[in-house]
């Protein structure tokens, strides 16, 4: 799967265990998630243009660079909501471009019920971000969606991935790449990643058993 990027860091490594354990409250796992993406968009976004500029600083002119480029964040409803903030503090000018997708919970596939794009998506560079990648259902459905609203550049961002949703994606969507901070032993029957971490989306605002 050459599309997929495992962001390997002793950080990272040690937050996501803590985020994994069943005893995290929420109020720190919402913490370690915005911690953990905000680490991970460093390296989801280590390619991207940059253009020449001068700046003149209190001794004297500068030759140096800013991002050229225009991004869209697209957080998939709602666990992806944890990730917005940690993404803000790096890319302060982006945009954002909710997806809401909601799972069958019989076919456990996603189905689409949200969108609202920013009007110049067509010009900017789309981070989708969702904490879970478990069947890859909702994010071929979220790609597929992006390129047909003509969006060209598109790079995924999940936290914990299971194997059998990023092969399906990678069959489907070999240009888009995708970076997760590990991938798992796969699915449950539920659709579940095991070991995961549970709902990401209850975990994050507090539902569990709603
Ligand atoms: N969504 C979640 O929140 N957790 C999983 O394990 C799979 C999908």
């Amino acid at each position: 799967m050459k599309n997929v990027h495992v962001i390997k860091h002793p950080l990272i490594a040690h937050k996501l265990s803590i985020l994994r354990d069943e005893k995290t409250e929420p109020f720190h796992f919402r913490l370690l998630v915005d911690e953990i993406s905000y680490l991970m968009l460093f390296e989801a976004t280590r390619d991207l243009p940059l253009r020449d500029v001068k700046v003149q600083t209190p001794v004297a002119v500068a030759n140096t660079h800013k991002l050229d480029v225009k991004i869209m964040i697209c957080p998939i409803l709602r666990a992806a909501l944890g990730m917005l903030d940690s993404v803000f503090k790096l890319i302060p000018d982006a945009s954002v471009g909710f997806l809401g997708f909601q799972r069958n919970e019989k076919t456990l596939e996603a189905e689409f019920y949200y969108a609202k794009l920013p009007a110049d998506h067509t010009e900017r560079t789309a981070i989708i971000i969702d904490p879970m990648f478990a069947t890859g259902g909702t994010a071929i459905d979220a790609v597929n969606f992006l390129k047909g609203k003509g969006v060209k550049d598109i790079r995924f961002l999940a936290l914990v991935s299971a194997p059998e949703g990023l092969k399906r994606f990678g069959e489907i969507h070999p240009d888009v790449p995708v970076f997760t901070a590990c991938v798992d032993e796969g699915l449950n029957e539920n659709g579940y990643i095991v070991p995961g971490l549970g709902d990401a989306g209850d975990r994050v605002f507090n539902t569990l058993g709603a």
